[in-house]
């Protein structure tokens, strides 16, 4: 048969002989393997075999874990409705509840087909509207237009892995409810509008010309699709026959023969069949456009002289040219693209002017075309997540896809949306959520996994090593649970590299090794509670309970408690005796600096590693608690730009904490030229300086969930290595404080160095991250101009004022250290020195955050990198 229609859209499939071949199965009925149909709220384990289809009905118990059973009001109980009616699942205060929909065939076609009857089941007598969804894609809005009348919505779409999911949308017009669900496998070749990208929403399906009543379904439909009767006796006259209709050869659509064996004719054969529909906007589809489907098959065995010959148009274009039926055989005209029109279709069939007969047609299908092109996240981080979910029983809002759509992603979840790929699960927060059990290591199966917060539970048992195997795992926080055993090796490794900082205070047993645990309960009611942790971790455990103990001895004068079994060569390595500190510094031979509670000494380890040993003077009762304080954050604490804590001191000789040397010596040193031999920092060494110390501030301040604030920041408290890279030094001031309380914490005792404190500290006592945040900009102009905070030049002037009066005259050269000799970008010592100031603005609300501070700082590397103006050798 030629297509003589000029119609693109319109597409025939060809006549040929033979049957579509159907499975039958030995009792006569098609196959229904696959077929899943749930009657949703019934109760569960329950089921039973419908009357109709003889097909049987599940509860939908096994299907979902949300929502609640309802039994329609007494009124609606009515013999005619199928016994799915009788009974609902209703989803209230959820924004999302889902069906999972397992075992099916990635790659395969389905029909989807849930109902509705409201039936006034929850007694507001007020019909809902919500929408529904196939997964991540929006399906339709379910309007109830009246509390008996049941609603039907059906798609036919490809599914890409092995399960589906249904879902129920609350979109604030009523609380969401499901009847029933369907699920039917449809053969790959049939529906060929409906591929991996789209499917196809059902908006009608109808039977010409049965007058009583009749729906067709399975058996008599394969694929158990609802064909509703439709006719008008007042236009059309049914035709129908007893003989069987066969489908052409490769059919797309297997019309049941049951449909087909009806047909109508316009009652004045003169006259067109014409029928229409209004077009039915949605929140997503505001303009939908419609497929559809004309079946014919001709009923009646014709004269020879007889032609029975049509046209068809819709909305008055022609679309299909002199058609004739093919003798009970029925074969479709169907669109292979969209019908567009405003608001209203109109199908005409009519008689051609050969045509010895009048038109005829005997089913129609209309659906509008949804995308199911939006992909789910990696279906690896949904199953990871799903037996996470399972694991922990977690009460949230946990339901369809963890990161898609957007809108309705999971609480406590963030996704990294790529172009080309699928969303994956970046960031997982569970803190506060109550959970009990172990680490399940199934947070391991999550790969792009960075942040991981699982702090203020009861979560126990170990730490499982795994964790260290994700490579993009930046940030773990376990404070605040009951885990036991130590840090794993692989995660020391990752936190010793700085690739992972991970926080685990206030785990009471969490400790190297079991005996350790329990002299680590004995101390519990000390006035200090140390957390117990392992980084360089092990070391600095087993140093602060030491020191502890030294602390309770010198008190208690008797106790003799000590750690025993430490079972690490190495860490006995660090638990240095006064002796050895002694030969370490060669008699504490050259001092290397003075810090808040006592002189800094040039050492070594026996292996030649060069260490700084911090020596508490004994005196110092006040220093007493701030070496504490050190010690106590340095356990948590671990960055690449922080200095690195190797040991301690446990002898009752002394008190004492053994640092990485830093060979570069103080930032202050390096822009004095004290240290003259290595010559001035260059312009990009200064960029890269600011950006290292800016970084350990930031994640002071940002990467824990417990911040800290570091009290103290000055050029002397930032250490260069031979490599210049500066890390952030002398925690002695440092305070933690948890971003539940206060922003702020009011101190009995101002601490901190003249020339950095910001105005609010100094008359309010009052200190925040913006506090760090002014004295890093005091930094700043330090590291451009190369001048001390205040200077004697002659009258005392801060340096804030200095560079802001050489601004204001428009000169950049004037601000610059002139040692740098030109070799920088003025553009961007302009945006630096604007940092700086913006970091010393009076306000501390117009001050940046850290973050802030480094991503400007980054940007003034790049720019400089990029304009070529640094002479800079590294
Ligand atoms: C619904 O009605 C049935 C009996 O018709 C009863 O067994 C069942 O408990 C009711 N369910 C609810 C949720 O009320
Ligand atoms: C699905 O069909 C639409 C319309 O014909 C087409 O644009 C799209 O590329 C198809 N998708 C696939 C995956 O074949
Ligand atoms: C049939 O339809 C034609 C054209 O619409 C009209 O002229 C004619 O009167 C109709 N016949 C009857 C019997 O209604
Ligand atoms: C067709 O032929 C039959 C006889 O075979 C005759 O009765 C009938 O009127 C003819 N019909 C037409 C439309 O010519
Ligand atoms: C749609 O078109 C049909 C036929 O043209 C007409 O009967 C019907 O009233 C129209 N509906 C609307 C809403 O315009
Ligand atoms: C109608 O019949 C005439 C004469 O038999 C023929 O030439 C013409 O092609 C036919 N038209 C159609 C649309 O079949
Ligand atoms: C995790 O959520 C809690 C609130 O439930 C919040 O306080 C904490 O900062 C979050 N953690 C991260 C890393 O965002
Ligand atoms: C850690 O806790 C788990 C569960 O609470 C327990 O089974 C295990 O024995 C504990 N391990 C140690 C070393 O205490």
């Amino acid at each position: 048969m030629a297509v003589r229609s000029s119609c693109s859209l319109l597409l025939l499939v060809l006549a040929g002989a033979g049957a579509g071949i159907l499975s039958v199965h030995g009792d006569g009925t098609p196959d229904s393997t696959g077929f899943l149909s749930i009657d949703c709220g019934l109760p569960e384990k329950s089921s039973y075999v419908d009357a109709a289809t003889k097909l049987p009905y599940v509860s939908d118990a096994g299907f979902t874990d949300a929502g609640y059973n309802r039994n329609v009001s007494a009124e609606y109980i009515n013999p005619s409705f199928t016994k799915r009616y009788l009974n609902v699942r209703s989803f209230p205060g959820a924004k999302r509840s889902c069906y999972t929909l397992g075992s099916l065939t990635p790659g395969s076609k389905y029909l989807f087909r849930a109902t509705f009857m409201y039936g006034n089941y929850d007694g507001l007598g007020k019909q809902p509207a919500f929408d529904l969804h196939l997964g991540v894609n929006f399906w339709q809005t379910v309007r109830i237009a009246a509390a008996d009348s049941p609603e039907i919505a059906e798609v036919i779409a490809v599914v890409q892995g092995d399960s589906a999911q249904v879902c129920l949308v609350d979109v604030g017009s009523g609380t969401p409810f499901i009847s029933g669900l369907d699920l039917r496998p449809v053969k790959g070749a049939l529906y060929p509008q409906a591929n991996a990208t789209q499917g196809l929403v059902l908006h009608a399906r109808r039977n010409f010309g049965p007058d009583e009543v009749a729906v067709v379904r399975y058996p008599d439909d394969p694929y158990d699709r609802v064909w509703l009767p439709w006719s008008d006796p007042a236009e059309w006259k049914e035709i129908s026959t007893a003989e069987a209709v066969k489908g052409v050869v490769g059919s797309l659509f297997e019309e049941p023969s049951t449909v087909m064996q009806t047909a109508i004719v316009p009652l004045n054969a003169s006259k067109s069949i014409d029928f229409s529909w209004d077009a039915e906007p949605s929140h997503v589809y505001p303009d939908p456009g419609y497929i559809c489907m004309l079946h014919f098959a001709e009923l009646q065995r014709l004269d020879s002289n007889a032609t029975r010959q049509f046209d068809v148009t819709i909305n008055g274009v022609p679309w299909y040219h002199a058609y004739t039926p093919l003798y009970l055989t029925s074969d479709t005209i169907y669109s292979g693209g969209l019908h567009r029109s405003s608001s209203n279709y109109s199908i005409s069939i009519r008689a051609t002017a050969n045509s010895t007969l009048p038109p005829t047609v005997n089913a129609a299908e209309v659906f509008n075309v949804i995308s199911t092109a939006s992909v789910g996240t990696d279906v690896q981080d949904v199953a990871a997540i799903t037996a996470i979910k399972a694991n922990y029983q977690v009460k949230k809002n946990w339901m369809g896809d963890p990161c898609v759509p957007k809108t309705l992603s999971w609480d406590g979840l963030s996704c990294s949306y790529g172009i080309s790929s699928p969303p994956r699960i970046e960031s997982v927060n569970l803190s506060f959520s109550g959970l009990s059990g172990d680490v399940s290591f199934y947070f391991a199966k999550l790969k792009a996994l960075k942040y991981l917060d699982l702090s203020h539970n009861k979560l126990t048992g170990s730490i499982p090593d795994v964790l260290s195997q994700l490579p993009s795992l930046m940030v773990i926080d376990l404070t605040g649970n009951r885990l036991n055993g130590s840090i794993p090796p692989g995660l020391l490794k990752r936190i010793q590299d700085g690739s992972i900082s991970m926080r685990y205070g206030d785990n009471p047993n969490l400790c190297s090794k079991g005996d350790s645990c329990e002299t680590g309960k004995k101390k519990s009611n000390s006035m200090l509670v140390l957390y117990i942790a392992v980084p360089i971790v092990v070391f600095v455990v087993v140093g602060t309970l030491a020191l502890l103990f030294f602390f309770m001895r010198r008190k208690k004068a008797k106790s003799s408690v000590k750690p025993r079994d430490v079972n690490d060569l190495q860490l006995k390595n660090r638990r240095f005796t006064y002796s050895e500190l002694k030969a370490m510094t060669n008699n504490f031979h050259q001092e290397l600096g003075k810090g808040a509670f006592g002189i800094v000494y040039d050492g070594f380890l026996k292996d030649k590693t060069r260490v700084a040993v911090k020596l508490m003077s004994e005196s110092s009762k006040q220093g007493v608690g701030e070496f504490l304080t050190e010690a106590e954050s340095l356990t948590k604490i671990h960055h690449k730009n922080i200095v690195t804590l190797i040991g301690y001191c446990k002898d009752s000789g002394c008190m004492a904490l053994v640092y990485e040397y830093m060979s570069g010596g103080t930032l202050k040193d390096k822009l004095r030229g004290r240290d003259d031999s290595t010559g001035s920092l260059t312009w990009r060494q200064r960029l890269r300086i600011a950006l290292d110390s800016a970084q350990g501030l930031e994640y002071l301040h940002k990467a824990c969930s417990q911040r800290f604030v570091h009290r103290d920041v000055k050029t002397a408290n930032i250490l260069l290595d031979g490599n210049l890279d500066a890390k952030i030094a002398d925690f002695g001031l440092l305070k933690a404080f948890h971003r539940d309380e206060d922003t702020h914490i009011s101190q009995t005792r101002v601490v901190g160095t003249q020339g950095y404190f910001a105005p609010e500290y100094v008359g309010a006592e009052r200190l925040t991250e913006k506090c760090d945040v002014y004295s890093f900009g005091v930094v700043l102009l330090e590291v451009i101009t190369g001048k001390p905070a205040v200077m004697h030049c002659p009258e005392p002037t801060h340096i804030i004022t200095w560079v802001r009066q050489r601004l204001s005259r428009g000169s950049i050269e004037d601000v610059v250290d002139a040692r740098v000799q030109g070799g920088y970008d003025a553009n961007v010592a302009w945006k630096a020195a604007d940092l700086a100031l913006k970091c010393t603005e009076q306000a501390p609300e117009q001050r940046p955050t850290m973050t802030d501070v480094v991503t400007q700082l980054q940007e003034c590397l790049v720019l400089e990198d990029g304009s070529g103006g640094g002479r800079d050798a590294v």
